[in-house]
């Protein structure tokens, strides 16, 4: 966030006692002689706050403060007005100027104003940034492992948080490679600024190039808004770039130029910005294939890989199986507010031999999943060898190719009282199926997403269960 103040005032004497006195003050003062060249000052340091003169020859006050918060409508535009003037500060304010302040003014009474301007533009920053469809981070991030790999592995973060360089990881879906990009970020001079991350995979083209880079009012149809995109609103802080290999051509020349000069410019605009940020990006592909290929420019590749990180798959550290296990068991217990559960031996042995094709996440699924499905304190193993065996499951990114995971049929300690026919059987199963979903959804206050996840199923699976007991009376209509 921004401690950069420009000053713009026509007359040097005042430009150089404002900005000394907001130097003093611990501010990084910019100075400017018109408007003009504040608007080539604004774009070049991105201030979080404006002082100027209202009095100008060329352009006045006023309409250096139209002009700038055409490019930034959050921008805090404070006026110095001389001793009579105050229609015009009025009208100022009326044309969101953050505030005015009367000439002569004591320094103290200039601090004042523009500590509390800078604040006003940290915080409508801060709320922009949560407010995107950008995932933010709320949590800490915790990286559970004792493996030698995962030792040196963390050896690595710690040199990589102290650098600025960007940085690559590599891995197979679910190993962690989001976490370990939030370490990085947690453990960097950044960690107190903000950090973003955008799928690179999940939208076209030109929805990624807004996305990335914002856009002006009127930039392409339906455009009716400026939007900032994610490098002005990671300034300062880390943007996590995820499935990096999947940016077409046209937005990796972008890409490239922003991650040399710090410049870009919205969607629809030639105004050239500048940012600071740091950019982790993550793969699951082998870029330097993709690069050989001709699918992914080589300048950017190398842009990228400044400090290069692999994360190796669960399999190859089954090692850290059971500790991994256990910590998933602990979170699960600590937000249901109840002892952990845990694995019996024989259980922890079925964990350590699977493959995990879904590495990292799969075994959480699995953890949580038998966790809410477990009465007593002791998952055994026969509770989760047949999520462990089915063919299709668990798959830990359901495609369209791949049917979605449903639940796997509950083991015998689960079920109710044995019935006497396999047809009895399947009622209580299914019985108890809707039970578990339901309570589920209500301790997640009807939240289907976490639901879902929580049971280890698919959201769509859930929501056409829900929908079919709807039609059956089964459930409430309101669920
Ligand atoms: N070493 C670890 N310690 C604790 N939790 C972990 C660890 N590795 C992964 N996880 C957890 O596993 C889940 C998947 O991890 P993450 O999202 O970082 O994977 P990813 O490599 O980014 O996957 P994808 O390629 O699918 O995006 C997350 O919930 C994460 O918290
Ligand atoms: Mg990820």
């Amino acid at each position: 966030m921004s401690n950069k103040v420009l000053v713009v005032d026509d007359k040097q004497m005042m430009r150089d006692s404002v900005t000394a006195t907001l130097q003093r003050a611990g501010f990084i003062a910019v100075a400017a002689a018109d408007g003009e060249s504040a608007l080539k000052l604004l774009a070049r340091h991105r201030p979080g706050a404006v002082v100027t003169d209202l009095k100008m020859p060329e352009m006045d006050g006023l309409e250096l403060l139209q002009r700038m918060r055409q490019a930034d409508d959050q921008l805090p535009v404070v006026l110095m007005t001389a001793y009579g003037t105050v229609d015009a500060a009025v009208s100022a304010m009326k044309q969101g100027a953050f505030d005015f302040i009367q000439k002569p003014f004591e320094g103290d009474q200039l601090v004042m104003v523009v500590r509390r301007a800078v604040e006003h533009h940290r915080l409508l920053q801060e709320n922009a940034a949560l407010r995107s469809s950008t995932r933010t981070f709320q949590s800490e991030p915790v990286l559970v492992g004792r493996s030698a790999v995962m030792r040196s592995l963390a050896q690595q973060i710690q040199q990589y948080a102290h650098s600025h360089g960007n940085v690559l990881i590599g891995g197979e879906s679910g190993t962690g490679k989001e976490v370990v990009s939030r370490m990085i970020h947690a453990h960097s001079p950044r960690r107190d600024s903000v950090m973003l991350a955008v799928n690179c995979a999940a939208l076209s083209t030109s929805l990624l190039e807004s996305e990335l880079f914002g856009h002006e009012k009127g930039a392409f149809t339906g455009a009716d808004q400026l939007r900032k995109g994610r490098f002005e609103l990671a300034d300062g802080g880390t943007l996590l770039l995820d499935e990096i290999s999947e940016i077409e051509p046209p937005l990796q020349a972008k890409l490239l130029r922003v991650l040399q000069e710090g410049q870009f410019e919205r969607v629809g605009s030639s105004f050239s910005m500048q940012v600071d940020v740091r950019v982790i990006a993550t793969t699951n592909r082998d870029l330097s294939r993709s690069v050989a290929q001709g699918q992914f420019r080589q300048d950017l590749y190398f842009r990228l890989n400044v400090l290069p990180l692999t994360l190796p798959p669960l399999r190859h550290r089954a090692g850290d199986v059971a500790l991994l296990a256990e910590h998933f068991l602990v979170q699960v217990g600590l937000r249901e507010g109840r002892d952990p559960k845990r694995f019996d031996e024989e259980a922890l042995v079925l964990l350590q031999q699977y493959p995990w094709p879904g590495n990292v996440r799969e075994l959480q699924n699995i953890c949580e999943r038998a966790s809410v499905l477990t009465r007593g304190a002791i998952i055994t193993a026969e509770m989760i060898r047949p999520w462990l065996a089915a063919p299709t499951w668990p798959s830990s990114q359901p495609s369209a190719h791949t049917p979605l995971p449903t639940i796997a049929p509950l083991p015998h300690e689960m079920v109710s009282p044995p019935a006497a026919t396999l047809a009895a059987q399947v009622k209580p199963l299914e019985e108890m199926e809707r039970a578990q979903i339901l309570e589920t959804l209500r301790r997640f206050s009807g939240n289907r997403q976490r639901t879902a996840t929580a049971l280890g199923i698919g959201v769509r699976t859930l929501g056409l269960k829900l929908k079919k007991w709807k039609e059956l009376n089964l459930v409430e209509q309101t669920i």
